[in-house]
């Protein structure tokens, strides 16, 4: 029995995806600033982070800012900015502690210009460390990442250093933020919402979704390591049988 169940085990996803939400409501919940509620978000973030390195993840994924959510108040914006501006000061200090890399996914152009620096300066910094790879994604949409690859592929037709008929499946995930990581074989969804808001459209076509009750700054190890029983009990067919 023993021997029939290590055959069978699914192995631990590579890299994991997760949309952190519900900041907003665990703050209501308590009478708190939805300011609040981010700060706690961001709180659980490092925990999960942290997490995810001993458990060996090559690729943590996590959507911080949308490109919708500039429609929220300037107060809340400028809240989760200064959070995000905060955190990468801290993991720019940490560095050689913690060898995290990092990446980002978005459009990064309509961040301040101190945050945009702050950016580059860990994804630069970081680059050759490889417990874990982090992708931020900030100013993120699943849309604009793909009309902007569109674009750049089209561009690259126009001044002749492709062809056309050059575009496959295989071609265009190199125009995407997420050039050269593999897709997530797991997205953890927090809160209660059961939909995308945006995020990684090509890179889930073949993802497992776990959507949980949770609200983000109540998830913790426990709650991962609930997902992903929950993803290796899935039955992953990619269109076969
Ligand atoms: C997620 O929490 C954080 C961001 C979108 C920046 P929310 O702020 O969306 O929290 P809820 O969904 O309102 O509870
Ligand atoms: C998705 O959450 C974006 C992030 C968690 C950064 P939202 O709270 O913005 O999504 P909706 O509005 O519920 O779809
Ligand atoms: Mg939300």
């Amino acid at each position: 029995m023993a021997l029939f169940k290590k055959e069978n085990e699914v192995p631990m996803p590579r890299h994991i995806a997760i949309i952190m939400d519900g900041n907003g409501r665990w703050a209501k919940k308590r009478g708190l600033p939805r300011t609040a509620g981010h700060a706690a978000g961001a709180e659980t973030f490092r925990k999960i982070a942290n997490y995810c390195r001993t458990l060996g993840v090559e690729y943590l994924t996590v959507y911080a800012f949308s490109t919708e959510n500039w429609k929220r108040s300037e107060e809340e914006v400028s809240g989760i900015m200064k959070l995000l501006g905060n955190y990468l000061r801290e993991a720019l200090q940490d560095m050689e502690k913690n060898h995290v890399r990092f990446r980002f996914f978005g459009d990064l152009t309509r961040l301040s210009p101190e945050l945009q620096q702050l950016c580059l300066d860990a994804q630069s910094r970081s680059g050759a460390f490889d417990d874990v790879q982090v992708n931020f994604c900030l100013n993120y949409g699943g849309r604009d990442e793909l009309v902007k690859a569109a674009k750049a592929f089209a561009l690259d037709v126009a001044s002749g250093k492709r062809q056309a008929e050059e575009l496959t499946e295989d071609v265009l995930p190199d125009y995407l933020y997420s050039a050269g990581v593999p897709d997530p074989e797991l997205i953890i969804r927090p809160s209660g919402e059961m939909r995308t808001s945006n995020f990684l459209l090509w890179q889930s076509a073949y993802s497992e979704y776990v959507f949980m009750d949770v609200l983000w700054p109540d998830f913790g190890p426990k709650e991962l390591d609930a997902a992903i029983e929950e993803y290796k009990r899935r039955n992953r067919r990619f269109g076969g049988v």
